[in-house]
């Protein structure tokens, strides 16, 4: 079986060895890279464990050792069956042991050595391997990100946390555009806590707490997000999302983020990072498309892969008019296929009147919801379950 590898370094070049290394090995490839050694980063190596069961996991060590030492304690207890190589430096005997500790099986001197790394790629391939995740405890995390204003980021996210609440899934929608409080208005919503609340509790986190302070929307899912006040400046920082990230990643099936449009930001990078899946949402204005495109440019540099990256055609039109691009079109310029459109209704907007995601009246949202169910099914693989079953 062809190597597969995830890498998490935060050190472009490291994982640009790495990758550089796979070249000559035949098959072999690295299926996701992670720029941060977080504590979080079990997260996204549980998530990616599920498209790539045999893949194994290259630490590097190198910058702020004692973190990456307690991330890989986390990542080797999370899914014990992972092959694990760290990385550093120097293998002076401290080193060694505490990456065994933290249930490594092969270490990697830097900088690496083309016939070091050659050896370490043998020996993994020798190891019989353990598909290393079963199904994934944890929650999935959708996220939406707008890359133009008002292409629906919002809407999508409230709806999606909608159906996926229709559908007795135990899911938590997390707004983090602090510029809008959109989610409260689009569900309707009063919140009396917001997110700094959640700083402020997180050493005593548990979900009695949690949904003490979220708002408990009719159809099921639970809604935090910013003050009401745009002025209120919140102390909410970017390494206490991971920590609340990780609660509700271990406590909720499902966790839907509305992460507005500015990736600059630290704490939606954070949420990026924490994603099962990220939705691009775009229309098919060709400023739109541009923006897209852009905006999928920075993730790569971010470190982000192709396939973590879901574009979503909003407001879709099919017969579109000449000022509209068409879905091929959209597929050549952002040189990947669109996942899915969702059509143009006078019912999105007439439920943003009413505060209430058009979800929750399906008679009136008609061809939406329809297509917004399979969008849904589509995202949570739904479909090929319910294929799966009868097949
Ligand atoms: N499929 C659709 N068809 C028609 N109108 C839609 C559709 N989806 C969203 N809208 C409308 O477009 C407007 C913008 O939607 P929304 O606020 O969800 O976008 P956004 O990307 O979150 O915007 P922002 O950049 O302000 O955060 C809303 O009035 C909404 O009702
Ligand atoms: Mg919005």
């Amino acid at each position: 079986m062809p190597i597969s590898l995830l890498v998490a370094s935060p050190d472009e070049r490291f994982r640009e060895t790495i990758r550089e290394s796979l070249v000559n090995i035949d098959g072999a490839k690295v299926v996701s890279e992670y720029p941060e050694v977080s504590s979080s980063l079990y997260i996204r190596v549980l998530q990616d464990l599920e498209r790539h069961p045999d893949a194994a996991l290259i630490v590097d060590l190198a910058g702020e050792t004692e973190a990456a030492l307690k991330a890989l304690e986390k990542v080797s207890q999370a899914a014990p069956d992972l092959y694990v190589i760290a990385s550093n430096y120097h293998a002076d005997g401290e080193t060694v042991i505490a990456s065994v500790r933290g249930g490594c099986r092969d270490f990697l001197v830097q900088p690496v050595k083309r016939l070091e790394f050659r050896e370490a790629m043998t020996r993994l391939e020798r190891t019989p391997r353990r598909a290393a995740a079963g199904v994934s405890r944890l929650a999935r995390v959708y996220t939406f990100l707008g890359a133009n204003g008002g292409a629906g980021a919002t809407t999508l996210a409230v709806n999606f946390a909608g159906v996926l609440a229709q559908r007795k899934k135990q899911t938590v929608l997390v707004d983090l555009d602090f510029t809008a409080n959109d989610c409260a208005m689009q569900t309707g919503g009063t919140p009396q806590h917001n997110l700094q609340d959640i700083g402020d509790n997180l050493p005593r986190m548990d979900p009695a707490l949690f949904e003490g302070l979220a708002i408990r929307d009719p159809l099921g899912f639970f809604l935090i997000g910013p003050p009401e006040e745009i002025e209120h400046r919140v102390h909410f920082t970017e390494p206490m999302f991971r920590e609340f990230a990780s609660f509700l990643v271990e406590k909720y099936e499902a966790v839907v983020i509305d992460a507005g449009r500015w990736i600059g930001d630290e704490i939606v990078l954070a949420a990026l990072q924490s994603s099962s899946a990220i939705f691009l949402v775009t229309t098919q204005q060709f400023a739109a498309i541009r923006n897209a495109q852009r905006y999928i440019g920075a993730l790569m540099r971010l470190g982000f892969t192709q396939d973590q990256i879901k574009i979503v055609v909003n407001g879709y039109q099919k017969k579109a008019s000449t000022s509209l691009a068409t879905l091929e079109q959209i597929r050549q310029t952002l040189n990947q296929p669109v996942f899915y459109g969702i059509p143009a209704s006078p019912a999105a907007l007439a439920a943003v009147n009413r505060g209430r995601p058009f979800v929750a009246d399906r008679a009136a949202a008609g061809d939406l919801d329809r297509a917004f169910r399979a969008f849904v099914d589509k995202a949570t693989g739904a479909k090929q379950a319910v294929a799966a079953k009868s097949a």
